[in-house]
């Protein structure tokens, strides 16, 4: 079923009240990496909403809003293939009102503390998180999930949300599942679709180079310096890398040494398109 309006989605929220209710927030272009979210959603509870939003207050002003994929109809298809009970698809009206500039002047936001969102992703992305994490309760509000289901792909954004949910005691339990990857190892994104079959090629360098740092850890390097080195044998003029990190996978923190909690986040542009990927140490 396909829905666009709050009213609609909470009048069926309220007939389960009963069932066991799974939240995937997606912005469309739903890809494998989509799906299997909802597969897992499909495993554990007895309803799925996926809501298909492009939150227009998670981009800055040079990003790519404008031109995100949006492809309802294909969205819409897959969700039913997948069994998918309500397809949630609201307009930025439906969700922030009519005339509002979307600015903390005017929008309540939530904002997650400094420490998480002024690293990785959040230091070019300039309230990228607080976006995301309004919106995010925004939806958990209306769909009301028992469960919601992200990405690893998005590590920061699964560390601020679970961290949202804890400090605001959202009643949601956070479930996150593995990057899904082309066989070629390049992980799966809606943004891929705008490279070329070269620049696809040369993105393989973000997978590449953290495999790597695997393999070194595992063969018992743990200076993270030392790892973080092994990637620039796999750089060319056609990586423009924006940071490579080894973190606490859970809490962000920085290590003396890296250790089986690590997380390896790489963000790099090829062709100008903004890529990132990560890979536990430790698993
Ligand atoms: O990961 C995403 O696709 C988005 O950030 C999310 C969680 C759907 C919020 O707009």
């Amino acid at each position: 079923m396909l829905l666009h309006t709050i009213d609609d989605v909470r009048k069926i929220r309220k007939e389960w009240k009963n069932l066991k209710v799974g939240l995937v927030p997606t912005m469309g272009a739903l890809h494998a990496g989509h799906l299997s979210l909802i597969k897992k959603a499909k495993e554990i509870c007895d309803k799925v909403i996926v809501s298909v939003f492009v939150n227009p207050i998670q981009f800055g002003p040079s990003e790519d809003f404008d031109k995100y994929p949006r492809t309802l109809d294909k969205d819409y298809e897959l969700c039913n293939e997948n069994g998918v009970d309500i397809v949630f698809a609201p307009s930025p009206k439906e969700m922030y009102g009519d005339g509002q500039r979307l600015s903390n002047d005017t929008l309540t936001y939530v904002c997650p503390p400094f420490f998480y969102v002024n690293k990785l992703c959040g230091k070019t992305r300039t309230g990228h998180f607080d976006g995301v994490c309004t919106v995010v309760l925004k939806l958990f509000n209306i769909a009301q999930p028992d469960y919601a289901f992200f990405g690893q792909k998005d590590a920061q954004q699964a560390v601020i949300i679970r961290k949202m949910v804890k400090d605001l005691n959202v009643p949601v339990e956070i479930i996150q599942c593995p990057i899904v990857r082309e066989e070629s190892g390049l992980a799966l994104s809606s943004r891929n679709k705008y490279l070329s079959e070269e620049g696809k090629k040369d993105a393989l360098v973000l997978s590449k180079i953290l495999k790597n740092i695997k393999a070194c850890f595992e063969k018992g390097i743990d200076d993270i310096t030392a790892l973080k080195e092994t990637a620039y044998s796999y750089l060319t003029d056609k990586h423009d890398l924006e940071y490579l990190e080894i973190l606490d996978k859970d809490t962000l923190h920085e290590q003396e040494k890296a250790d089986k909690n690590s997380i390896a986040l790489i963000a790099c542009r090829v062709e100008n398109v903004r890529l990132i990927d990560n890979i536990y140490l430790g698993e």
